[in-house]
């Protein structure tokens, strides 16, 4: 996916706040059960397995670290996920987020097939994400404010919704499609993955579409809008680190393509995530 394609992506997916916050997760909501319907048991992986098995050394090992941190993503945010359905304040929200939760599983399917059918292997071990980690903490404040006020539950789920769907989806996965289609995809490589990997981000359009838009709203109140960028600064670093660590794959380490740029890609979607909730342009 070019650059463009992807801003254009961004514009299309975040709805307006001329809705309400309920008609939005509603549309989003029925959008789902339309349209959401892609099995990950469907996709063609033959072409990808012939494509892996001549792939140059290198790349195997870092296609598997690829697929490992994309893998780990997915099924850690499947299953610590319900917290951000029980905050949501309607039915419709709660509807809507609802959608969210299978389709973190689908994407968890999908990559479970991956490693079975086409790379052969179990996924490897120890790859870096500190992001990811830190959603055990956010879980339990997001439980633990469900027992609490209005002022309390909304506090915990802007912040919840600035870690998940803002960084986690809204950077953190974004680079990764551009990272693959620069490495890979743009190259003919892996048209199952390609495919996956389609499928998957007109679900995430919805996912970080509902985020973004939900932040954008909370953004005008001052306290939100200071909660909101503190987890962003707080979290930089951390985002950073998950391109920019070694490639170990059974003890040896294996070379970054150059093509992969992680740090770039990864700070310029943090900007636009920001100028999506804030408005104006935000330099780091
Ligand atoms: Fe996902
Ligand atoms: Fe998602």
């Amino acid at each position: 996916m070019n650059e463009n394609l992807n801003q254009n992506m961004t514009d299309e997916f975040l709805p307006g706040l001329d809705k309400s916050t309920d008609e939005v997760a509603w549309d989003l909501y029925r959008k789902a059960i339309r349209f959401g319907t892609w099995d990950p048991a469907e996709i063609d992986l033959t072409q990808d397995k012939r494509d892996f098995e001549s792939l140059d050394e290198n790349l195997k090992g870092y296609l598997i670290h690829f697929c490992t941190g994309f893998l780990d993503a997915e099924e850690n945010v499947a299953l610590k996920f319900c917290p951000w359905i029980m905050l949501g304040s309607s039915t419709e929200q709660q509807a809507f987020l609802s959608t969210q939760l299978l389709e973190e599983f689908k994407h968890t399917e999908f990559f479970m097939r991956y490693f079975t059918e086409v790379l052969g292997r179990e996924r490897i071990r120890g790859v870096k994400n500190i992001v990811q980690q830190k959603l055990d903490e956010r879980v339990k404040k997001m439980l633990a404010a469900l027992e609490q006020e209005t002022e309390e539950r909304e506090a915990a789920l802007v912040e919840g919704l600035t870690h998940y769907q803002g960084i986690i989806e809204g950077v953190q996965a974004m680079s990764g499609y551009d990272v693959f289609e620069a490495v890979f995809g743009s190259k003919g490589l892996f048209p199952g993955l390609a495919e996956g990997f389609a499928r998957i981000k007109e679900d995430e359009g919805r996912h970080v579409g509902f985020g973004l838009r939900m932040l954008k709203l909370y953004a005008r109140n001052p306290e939100h809008a200071k909660r909101i960028r503190a987890l962003f600064d707080e979290y930089l670093p951390h985002i950073l680190i998950r391109y920019d660590q070694p490639i170990i794959v059974n003890g040896k380490e294996y070379p970054t393509p150059p093509e992969v740029r992680g740090r770039e890609r990864l700070l310029k979607m943090f900007e636009r995530r920001l100028k999506d909730i804030f408005g104006t342009p935000v330099t780091v």
